[in-house]
């Protein structure tokens, strides 16, 4: 997704600014072309050259530089993407104010580019009412914003104003190099990855989902501005901060809470894979070993069966079907019996892999989707909101 694109990453003299050099790294290594524009506070934290080797292209410091090989203007013309990161206080007022008085603040200003901001700082100056005025004003100009997330700060204090990890960053970028904020409040509900069910206090049975693709959904949905609930298993990665995360265990668990969930939810997306069966009677005390084991199972709540019992005509539901053979076949069997929207078949080899191939199916139409689990998502959610 970002093969060969054009990103300006803006540097100001924000702590945060040697973890920027992470992110034009990881940009970088992902094929994007990255030129880096640095204020002069930016270099009193970290050296330019440090961003000259990793990304291999110029870095700027100055306006008005007689040796610089970039013109101030052009660099605004050449970026696909402005991604300010991190931003302080100080860049945010004075975009906001209009103001143009440094290299960054005047390419900014003469872009026609879509500009990320990443805010970090000192948690009472990113609550100030003047720097949340400022995020408020640019974003509604379209200017785009990550939160912070909350922790220990390096100024010693505790509370919301830490840089975002650096991969969460480059899903934003990759969003908004090719989408706004087009899913603007739209409340949307995910279920992700594999639930538990218990046998004995140590031992219970699961399946191999990793919930990855739960995940990019997420991610993908609330970058484009979607209202995100996300109800988990157990999955294999970290729930970024910034999505509203209720975690079960079991398929029980998943059952009570979306169906509580669902009726305030507009498109609902059932991508966890829910045992089908769960122990007759867990034991309470572990089970002590023998030569021989017969486990008792019964069916589990049907969490699919009970949403379209409740589902509106102003909902869309949406189910997955992993299959290891007749994949389209068994997918459009259940988009038949259930009174689902849309199905999305994929084979069961893509399971836990950052890749995937799956085949979307409506009532009237199909078709196959590839590349990246983040880059699907995207396209799977332009289907359902029909762009
Ligand atoms: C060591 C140090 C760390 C700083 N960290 C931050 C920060 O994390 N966020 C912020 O908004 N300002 C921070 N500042 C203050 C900015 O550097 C200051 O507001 C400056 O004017 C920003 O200029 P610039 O936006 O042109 O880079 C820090 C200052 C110092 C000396």
């Amino acid at each position: 997704m970002l093969e060969n694109k054009k990103i300006l990453l803006g540097v100001t003299g924000g702590i945060a600014a040697y973890k920027a050099v992470d992110l034009a790294s990881k940009l970088t290594k992902l094929g994007a072309e990255v030129r880096t524009i640095m204020t002069t506070h930016a270099c009193e934290l970290v050296s330019p050259i440090t961003f000259k080797s990793i990304t291999h292209q110029p870095v700027v410091t100055k306006m008005f530089d007689i040796d610089a090989d970039i013109e101030h203007i052009s660099l605004a013309d050449w970026a696909e993407i402005v991604v300010i990161a991190p931003a302080t206080a100080n860049i945010i007022g004075k975009v906001a104010g209009g103001i143009a008085d440094d290299l960054l603040s005047t390419t900014i200003m003469a872009t026609t580019a879509p500009a990320l901001f990443v805010p970090a700082m000192n948690v009472h100056m990113y609550e100030n009412p003047i720097v949340q005025e400022n995020i408020s004003r640019l974003s509604k100009l379209e200017y785009f914003f990550m939160e912070p997330e909350k922790g220990m700060l390096a100024c010693g204090y505790e509370g919301k104003g830490r840089f975002p990890k650096t991969e969460e960053i480059v899903y934003f970028v990759q969003t908004y190099l090719n989408y706004k904020k087009d899913l603007e409040d739209i409340p949307v509900l995910i279920t992700a990855g594999a639930t538990r069910e218990n046998i004995d206090p140590m031992r219970f049975i699961t399946n191999h989902s990793s919930g990855k693709m739960g995940m990019a959904l997420a991610r993908a949905a609330y970058a484009r501005g979607a209202k995100v609930t996300l109800i988990t298993g157990n999955i294999s990665e970290e729930i970024p901060e910034y999505l509203k995360c209720i975690k079960t265990s079991t398929a029980l668990e998943m059952f009570k809470v979306t169906t509580k969930e669902f009726p305030k939810n507009q498109v609902t997306f059932m991508t966890a894979a829910v045992s089908d069966y769960t122990p007759e009677e867990p034991s309470i005390q572990k089970i002590k070993k023998a030569d021989k084991m017969v486990l008792e199972l019964k069916r589990t709540k049907d969490i699919l069966l009970e949403l379209e019992k409740k589902k509106t005509d102003k909902q869309t539901l949406v189910g997955f079907a992993a299959e290891s053979e007749k994949i389209m076949e068994n997918a459009k069997l259940k988009l038949k019996k259930k009174t689902l929207d849309f199905i999305i078949a994929n084979n069961l080899n893509v399971a836990g892999k950052d890749d995937t191939e799956i085949i979307f199916i409506g009532k009237k139409s199909e078709e196959k989707l590839t590349g990246s689990k983040f880059q699907v998502a995207h396209k799977i959610l332009d289907f359902i909101f029909r762009k």
